[in-house]
């Protein structure tokens, strides 16, 4: 139930507007207030009636229209609303939202709000791949914009891919989910790795790999949003660490066994979405190794301890252990291997090949491997993916 809560719903010029419709009827039944704002472009599309009725409340399009408040619409429809939800989201809004550009009463109103923001982009697969919607996705994402959707399928304009707007009813889900947090990680002390690690070589040369600590962060984000007290053990990675997580930065793997090893006990789930490297060089050089005037330089690279397998053998009853299985080839069945070998409860599988999945991106596909099975989500933010994994251990750890 949404009593009390206020949605401003967004609607712009895509003809997923007729969806919004729903939108707007489902959180009604959820007893949200909602108060509708449409651009010039979607009244071509849907009748500010429809929305009228289905909210109970005048609709704004017009920043200059007379109403019988003086306050200023834009900017107390912002102050009011517990979250702005813009649903289609065209490109040309996004556009719009990323470049500060306040020029109707949506985009105003968007401007001015301190509310958290949800969108739901809608549009042509073309539009929604090209590099400047892509850019713009990232720089709302980076300022903390909520995303749901868009999926993929039969689109308006006669094509099938990706744009389609997530159906009404995971729209209603995500913006429950911004309302209405849920607290089940409350009480319990996380941990979490993420993040690549650094071997060195010599002082201005070191070995590492391609982990941008997207998904480890994403499980800190989404740990700490659900009430839990959470530790990050994290590589070297250029994203901001998440508000009220402690971060412990770690560089090589010696220092992230060092640091779990230190941490670990205390802990009722330990995720390990980092990317240790498996091999260090035997004796990093002290100063800059010269060039060999034509012969090959050979590194000696020496085993790293496997930081999960000593995790595993020093589990304590009650814990739950999640690692990630990085794989490129027989993904389930080293998966499998892994889980077993290094005690895990749940490893999360995750094929680095697939386009949209593993290293950079912020999406993944993934499968959730226990013993007793195994669950193949679609791609999904690395958020998404992050809640879904939460949902598991906290499954297994209730037994
Ligand atoms: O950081 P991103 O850019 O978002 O990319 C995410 C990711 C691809 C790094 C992540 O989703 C992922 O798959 N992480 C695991 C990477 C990895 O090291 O996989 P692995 O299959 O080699 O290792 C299996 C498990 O053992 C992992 O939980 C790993 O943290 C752990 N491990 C590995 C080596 C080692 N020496 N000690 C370990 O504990």
């Amino acid at each position: 139930m949404l009593t009390g809560k206020h949605v401003v719903l967004g609607v712009t010029g895509g003809i997923a507007a007729y969806k919004a419709c729903e939108v707007v009827s489902r959180l009604r039944k959820l007893h949200a207030e909602v108060d509708v704002i449409m651009t010039e472009n979607a009244t071509k599309l849907v009748q500010p009636l429809t929305f009228e009725t289905l909210s109970y409340r005048p609709v704004c399009v017009d920043t200059f229209s007379r109403t019988e408040s003086w306050d200023v619409k834009h900017i107390s429809l912002a102050q009011k609303a517990d979250v702005m939800v813009v649903a289609p989201a065209t490109a040309n809004i996004m556009a719009k939202m990323a470049h500060g550009i306040a020029d109707d009463m949506l985009s105003t109103t968007l401007l001015a709000t301190k509310a958290p923001v949800l969108i739901a982009p809608a549009m042509n697969t073309g539009m929604w791949t090209a590099p400047a919607t892509q850019q713009n996705l990232q720089i709302l994402r980076d300022r903390g914009v909520k995303t749901v959707g868009p999926g993929s399928g039969f689109l308006a304009c006669g094509d099938s891919g990706d744009g389609r707007m997530s159906e009404p009813v995971d729209i209603v889900e995500a913006i429950c989910a911004i309302l209405c947090p849920k607290r089940d990680l409350e009480g319990l002390k996380v941990l979490v790795t993420a993040g690549p690690t650094v071997e060195r070589i010599d002082p201005v040369r070191y070995l590492t790999n391609d982990s941008s600590g997207k998904m480890g962060y994403a499980l800190a984000q989404a740990a700490q949003e659900r009430g839990a007290d959470v530790t990050l053990l994290t590589g070297p990675v250029h994203i901001p660490v998440p508000q009220g997580v402690k971060a412990v930065p770690v560089t090589s793997t010696m220092s992230l066994y060092n640091a779990m090893m230190e941490h670990c006990e205390q802990q009722d789930i330990i995720v390990q979405a980092a990317a240790p490297a498996d091999y260090r060089v035997d004796n990093p050089a002290d100063q800059k190794i010269k060039k060999q005037d034509g012969e090959a330089l050979v590194l000696t690279l020496v085993e790293n301890p496997d930081i999960a397998k000593a995790v595993g053998e020093r589990k304590r009853p009650g814990q739950i252990l999640v690692g990630f299985a990085a794989e490129t080839q027989n993904v389930l069945a080293n998966a499998q291997k892994k889980l077993s070998k290094k005690n895990l409860d749940l490893i999360v599988a995750n094929d680095v090949t697939a386009e949209g999945a593993g290293f950079g991106v912020d999406t993944n596909i993934v499968t959730l491997v226990t013993a007793d099975g195994t669950t193949a989500l679609p791609k999904m933010s690395k958020h998404d993916v992050a809640d879904r994994i939460w949902d598991k251990a906290l499954e297994l750890r209730r037994g």
